[in-house]
Parts: C-alpha cells; structure tokens; sequence
C-alpha cells in the first residue's frame, strides 16, 4: 500500500522553520505563530531542531492521536531519528517515559496503583487543608507576594513529597535540579549534573528506607529492588521521574492557569462565585486544553514506515507532535482560541496520548480542582501587581508558565 503514497513535504525552496518557536509578544497564552502557519500548510510539514537536521511535524489533533498509538513509535531517545531535544549523552534518561514496551509498561505499572482515581480521592482532604493552609499564611504575610513561590511550587511539592515519602525540607534542592533539567538552553553537562545529583539523592533516601520502610512509594520500590524486580539505578531514575513530573507540572499549571484567569475576569468570576464540582472540573480541563503547558511536542522516532495523511514517513525519521498545536485544532475544538471554561475540553491531549498517557492525571486534576475551587473565592480581589508585559515567561523550558508571578489583593 505504501507504494501507491507520496512521500511528504515542502516544496524543495520552500525554508525549513526552526523548532522550538516564538510565541507572539503580547500572546502569551498561545501557541507560537509559527505552529498556526505550520498548521497552514497541511497536517504534515517539516522543522529543523538544534542539531541542524529536519523533522516531521504533525499538525493535527486527529492525526497526532493516531500516531502517539501506534507502536511502531518509539520514546526511546537512542532511537535513529529520535528528535532530541537539547544534546544529551544518553545518561540522563529519565526512565520509562523514554522506553518502550514491554519494558515501559512493566516499570509503569510498579508505580500506578498510587495514581488510580480511588485512591487519589483518598487525598482530597489532605491537599484541602495544604492548600487552605498556604492561602491562610498567604493572606496572613506581606504583599504583593510571588504566587508562584508562596503557593503554585508547595501546593504539588507538598503533595508529591507526601507521596513518594520525600522529606519536603529538601525541596530548594530538587526545585532546582528539576528546573536545569527541563530547560531547554541548559547545556549537556549542567544538564547530565542535575540529573546526577537528583538520581544521587533518590538512590540516598531509598537506601536509608531500606532500613526504615515506610507507608510510601519509595519505599515500595525498595521492597522491588530487594525482591529482584528492579535495579537501584532503575528505582532511582523512577524516584526522579515522579518528583519531577509531580511537582513541576502542576505547579505551572496553577500560575499560569492564575494568570489566564485574571486576564479572562468574566471566566475568572466563573470560578469564584461557584462550588459546582462540575464546573469546577470543566474550568480544570479547558484550563489544561487551552495552556497546553507541556508544550515541547511529543516527540518520536519511526521504527517502520507509518502513514499519516495519506502519506509516508519512513522508518529512522522523527516526529514532533506539539499538543499545544493539537488543542486549539478547530476540528477538535470550535472556536478554539477562546478559554470558555463551560466547554466541554476532556478529549485535550495536555496530558499525553497512548501508552506514554500521563500516569499522574488523576492527581494533577484533582490538585487542580482543589486550588481553582478554592483560592479564588478565598481571595476574591486577587490580582496581579505587573503588567503581563513585564512577566518572565518560562520560553527556555519544556514545561510552559511563568517564573515569578507577582499578586496582591
Ligand atoms: C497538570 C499537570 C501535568 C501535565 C500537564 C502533565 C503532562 C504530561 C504529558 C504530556 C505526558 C506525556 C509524555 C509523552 O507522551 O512523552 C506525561 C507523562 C507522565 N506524567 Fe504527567 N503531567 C502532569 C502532572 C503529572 C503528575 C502530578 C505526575 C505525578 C507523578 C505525573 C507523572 C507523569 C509520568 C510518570 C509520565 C510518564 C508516563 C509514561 O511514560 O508512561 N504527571 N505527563
């Protein structure tokens, strides 16, 4: 079948955009230009990533869907055509988020019983009282005060250090390591150093739980890597992978999603005159749909030649599937440049699609519904004490939002 396809992409003078892109001064809730031309073009098109070579890039919701399914992608980054990106000597893969099954699957399912909706409504109670707490110390101290460092980062740091069995005291320390290792511009040996230090440490607490074992994850990753089912290396890189994604996601998730708000005050009025659980979770989705904050694009390498669009990508080529693109594709989404929170948004692909789907979605929503339902109606003149102008916006990392945000009330 394959014979009878065309082989995609520009025409021969047609210039080869770069990858990442800029967004639009003043737009900083939408998806670079760039991607919007790109999506011009067709569902399939090509960008030139650091290393100076081309890459496919999938335009549409329905076909980056298709492809983020078929196993015959890869995650691995060793991969030949794998779209890196930033260099990288191969030592700082961060577990079964770059690996394929069976091997994925089988390191993913040790950890997901912790991630399963049960038991992360187990938690609601306790993430209410952090989050009332902060407020309360919020309101309590100076301001304007930075949202994101008095209560954006602890709220899901608080949480992911619960859960993992992490003491939160150490939280400057992988605050940090985190933020080199998810930015973009850090270079191979900052990058591989941060990963070092935090596989250092994780693999430091789990050898002081091997003597004292808790009721939390680590710990029962511990009980695996005694019982032979999984080497330390392999339960670090995992401890890693989870304090990483647990705490830096949301917790942009929570400023921007702050900052969206108070750009949009007839959306944000939504949210604060209400307790409906409904709109509650609907604002929560349309939020995640219209940030899209873990902006860098899916990325894959082709293992057998895959049809998309009615076209061939060949085996040993990469893909970039950027989900920010994805979420405001019309044919998905009407009307899809306008945050309406009444929207029925549940089909975004923020967190993922397939087998790499975000194992903590039930958490991060539920997090999410916690700090919308409750912070603005627990501070209803919040606002923001600069100009969006004047905000450093996180361009430089795989992970969008704001680095400082700075409000009063
Ligand atoms: C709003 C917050 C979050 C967003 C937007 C988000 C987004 C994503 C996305 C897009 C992926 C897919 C990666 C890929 O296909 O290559 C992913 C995977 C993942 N996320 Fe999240 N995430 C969030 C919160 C969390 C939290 C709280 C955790 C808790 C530990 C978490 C853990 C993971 C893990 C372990 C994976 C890898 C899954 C796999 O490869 O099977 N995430 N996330």
């Amino acid at each position: 079948m394959a014979d009878t396809l065309t082989v995609a992409g520009p025409g021969p003078s047609a210039p080869v955009p770069e990858f990442p892109m800029p967004r639009a001064a003043g737009c900083p809730f939408d998806p670079p230009p760039g991607l919007g031309a790109a999506r011009e073009e067709g569902p399939l098109t090509k960008v030139r990533l650091w290393d100076g070579k081309d890459y496919w890039l999938l335009t549409r919701y329905a076909d980056q869907r298709a492809v983020l399914l078929d196993p015959r992608v890869s995650a691995d980054l060793t991969r030949p055509g794998y779209p890196l990106q930033a260099p990288s000597n191969g030592t700082n893969n961060i577990s079964f988020i770059l690996m394929d099954d069976p091997e994925h699957a089988r390191l993913r399912r040790m950890v997901t019983a912790p991630f399963a909706i049960k038991r992360v409504e187990a938690l609601r109670p306790a993430v209410q009282k952090i989050v009332d707490d902060l407020i309360d110390e919020m309101l309590a101290g100076p301001h304007p005060v930075d949202l994101v460092e008095a209560f954006a980062l602890p709220v899901p740091s608080l949480v992911i250090c619960a859960l993992l069995g992490v003491p939160y005291d150490d939280h400057d320390f992988f605050q940090e390591n985190s933020k080199v290792l998810i930015r973009r511009d850090a270079d191979m040996a900052d990058r591989a150093a941060a990963h070092g230090k935090l596989v250092g440490y994780l693999d430091q607490l789990m050898g002081e739980k091997t003597a004292h074992p808790g009721d939390d994850l680590l710990s029962g990753l511990v009980a695996r890597v005694r019982s032979g089912e999984l080497t330390r290396t392999d339960a670090a890189q995992m401890g890693v992978l989870l304090l990483l994604a647990g705490h830096e996601t949301t917790a942009n998730m929570i400023a921007l999603g702050t900052l969206a708000l108070l750009e949009h005050p007839e959306q944000l009025a939504l949210l604060r005159d209400t307790d409906d659980p409904k709109l509650i979770a609907s604002a929560v989705e349309e939020l995640l749909r219209y940030l899209s904050i873990v902006h860098g694009g899916r990325r894959r390498a082709v293992l057998a030649d895959i049809e998309v669009a009615g076209q061939v990508i060949r085996a040993g080529e990469g893909v970039i599937m950027p989900n920010d693109l994805a979420n405001r594709d019309p044919e998905a989404f009407p009307d899809p440049d306008r945050l309406d929170l009444t929207r029925d948004a549940r089909r975004h692909v923020a967190f993922g699609f397939g087998v790499h789907q975000c194992l903590g979605q039930p958490l991060a929503r539920m997090e999410l519904q916690v700090v919308y339902g409750t912070l603005y109606r627990r501070v209803p003149g919040l606002r923001a004490a600069a100009g969006i102008g004047e905000l450093p916006f996180k361009h430089d990392g795989s992970v969008y939002g704001v680095h400082e945000l700075p409000v009063t009330w």
